[in-house]
């Protein structure tokens, strides 16, 4: 296998940058993770500062998580695979340049905007107008780059990864530009446009898409580069592939109600996105099989490569949470489960288990390749299997942990005595909390010391030409050349 420097005719540059500062908004997004995980363990750590309390942190952890780390990790992709797969130049070093700082002056306002409690309210949409000006700007231009270099392909198939990353492209800036609609009354406020459940349901369709295109189809666009290349296998069925492509798309855009359940938006719009929810299931899995079937007749492989490690094991996480979610978007099974844990241990099984895992498997894959090195040639093997490890503990602490809490409050909050009153105060169940709160952030922080190996890997890696020489362990765990 030829290093991506083999390849001048490629630009590789912006494909670096990307994938470096994917690693390091992934450290500071998930610091702040860790840090609101123990506000809500140990609420002193507020410090009685405006910029520190939770409930501005909380919009920055989730903007930095998504946006910074999870959008980095498909810019990086989304224009190496492009290229790779089009066999064609970007059309434009100077826009893909701008994108790139576009996007990362977008983070640094968000950085700064968010603490200062400056916040248009709308989950995952809190940023004020004039940086979703700017945000739309860089987008267009991400667009312009990436469908401009797939017109200008010198093969005529377009392999099936780019359609995801187009859906992405094409399904957030529709989401975007219509959510965010907004009168601004002054540099750092605005009101949207629209009001009551017609802004609830806007929202909604919006953070459910989101979901939707920007965390599963964007992602699957990695998934279906990266894992038959790191499989070195061609992709289980194309087929499947394509049908798997316009069945999410088609079906993902109706099931944002799920959100308003029991609340005033009209009930037959509820009981469709129910009822869209449902048929979800089937697409995502398809999709899941697809990737996890790549591997099918290699499975060896799995014991000796971690990066196929972290790539399978987040298929795994995406089929869970794929089924866990149609699961809660059925109405009784949502009365139980809306406002509680549950819903957040959901949210990370998804966002730790899938994207984030999906985006560290990638970023292995593509660091050695970026910086003169062969493939699986990081510094060391060794530490990549700790990151697993590592990677997967967290993960499972955290969704486990929330999935009793959650389950716990829903039930104390119906639980009714005899005469009808309830059982519990709303107190109570917080407090029941607590044991769930400690072992989430240490989950939490366990995840993050596995980024922090990971950018002394990488550090090691771009910095050196020196390859940790590991001694051979009893069950195999290097990838061969390391
Ligand atoms: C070290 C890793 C992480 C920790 C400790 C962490 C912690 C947290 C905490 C404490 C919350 C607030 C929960 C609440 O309001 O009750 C939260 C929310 C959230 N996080 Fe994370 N997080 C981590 C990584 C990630 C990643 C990698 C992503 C996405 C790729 C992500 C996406 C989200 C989202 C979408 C929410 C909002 C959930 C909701 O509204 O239900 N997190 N996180
Ligand atoms: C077939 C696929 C899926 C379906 C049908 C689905 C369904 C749901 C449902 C019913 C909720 C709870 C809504 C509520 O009670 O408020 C929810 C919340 C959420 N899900 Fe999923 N889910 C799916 C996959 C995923 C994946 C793969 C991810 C992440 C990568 C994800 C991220 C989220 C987030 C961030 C929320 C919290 C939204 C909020 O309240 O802030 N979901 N999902």
């Amino acid at each position: 296998m030829s290093s991506a420097l083999d390849h001048p005719e490629y630009n590789y540059s912006v494909v670096r940058q990307f994938a470096i500062m994917t690693v390091v908004w992934g450290i500071v997004g998930m610091t702040v993770g860790v840090l609101i995980a123990a506000q809500l363990a140990w609420p002193a750590l507020n410090f009685d500062l405006p910029w520190l309390s939770y409930g501005r942190l909380r919009p920055l952890h989730t903007n930095a998580v998504i946006f910074a780390f999870g959008g980095c990790a498909l810019m990086a992709s989304a224009f190496y695979v492009v290229q790779r797969t089009c066999r064609v130049r970007l059309i434009s070093d100077g826009l893909a340049a701008f994108v790139f700082w576009g996007w990362q002056l977008v983070i640094v306002l968000a950085a700064v905007t968010l603490p200062l409690g400056i916040t248009s309210a709308k989950e995952y949409a809190e940023l004020e107008w004039p940086i979703d000006i700017l945000i739309t700007v860089v987008w267009v231009a991400f667009a312009v780059v990436f469908f401009g270099t797939i017109a200008k392909r010198t093969i005529n198939h377009i392999y099936v990864a780019n359609w995801f990353f187009g859906a992405l492209i094409i399904g957030v800036a529709v989401l975007h530009i219509f959510n965010s609609l907004a009168l601004p009354v002054s540099l750092t406020k605005s009101y949207s446009v629209y009001a009551g459940s017609m802004d609830a349901m806007m929202q909604w369709w919006y953070g459910h898409n989101a979901v939707g295109f920007f965390l599963t189809a964007g992602f699957l666009g990695i998934m279906y580069y990266f894992v038959p290349k790191q499989a070195d296998r061609p992709v289980y069925s194309y087929r499947l592939s394509i049908v798997h492509f316009w069945a999410l798309i088609a079906i993902y855009v109706w099931a944002g109600p799920h959100h308003l359940h029991y609340s005033s938006l009209p009930d037959w719009a509820q009981s469709l996105g129910m009822v869209m929810s449902l048929v979800l299931l089937a697409p995502s899995w398809g999709g899941m099989i697809n990737g996890i079937m790549t591997l099918s007749g290699a499975w060896d492989k799995l014991r000796t490569d971690p990066i196929l490690k972290f790539l399978i094991v987040s298929l795994s996480f995406y089929g869970m949470s794929t089924f866990e979610g149609p699961m809660m978007s059925i109405k009784t099974v949502n009365a139980l489960s809306h406002n509680t844990d549950w819903t957040v241990g959901h949210v990370h099984s998804g966002a730790l288990g899938w994207v984030a895992m999906v985006s560290i498997g990638a970023m292995y894959h593509l660091i050695p390749l970026l910086f003169g090195r062969k493939q699986g040639e990081m510094y060391s093997v060794r530490l990549i299997n700790l990151h697993f490890w590592l990677a997967t503990l967290g993960t499972v602490l955290y969704i486990a942990s929330m999935w009793v809490n959650g389950l716990m409050q829903g039930l104390m909050w119906r639980a009714t005595n005899a005469d009808g009153t309830l059982t519990y105060s709303f107190i109570e169940s917080v407090e029941a909390s607590y044991p769930g709160y400690y072992i989430r952030a240490l989950g939490g922080s366990i995840f993050l010391a596995g980024m922090l190996v990971m950018a002394y890997n990488v550090w090691r890696t771009t910095t050196g030409t020196e390859t940790r020489t590991e001694p051979a362990p009893a069950t195999p765990l290097a990838v061969g050349r390391a």
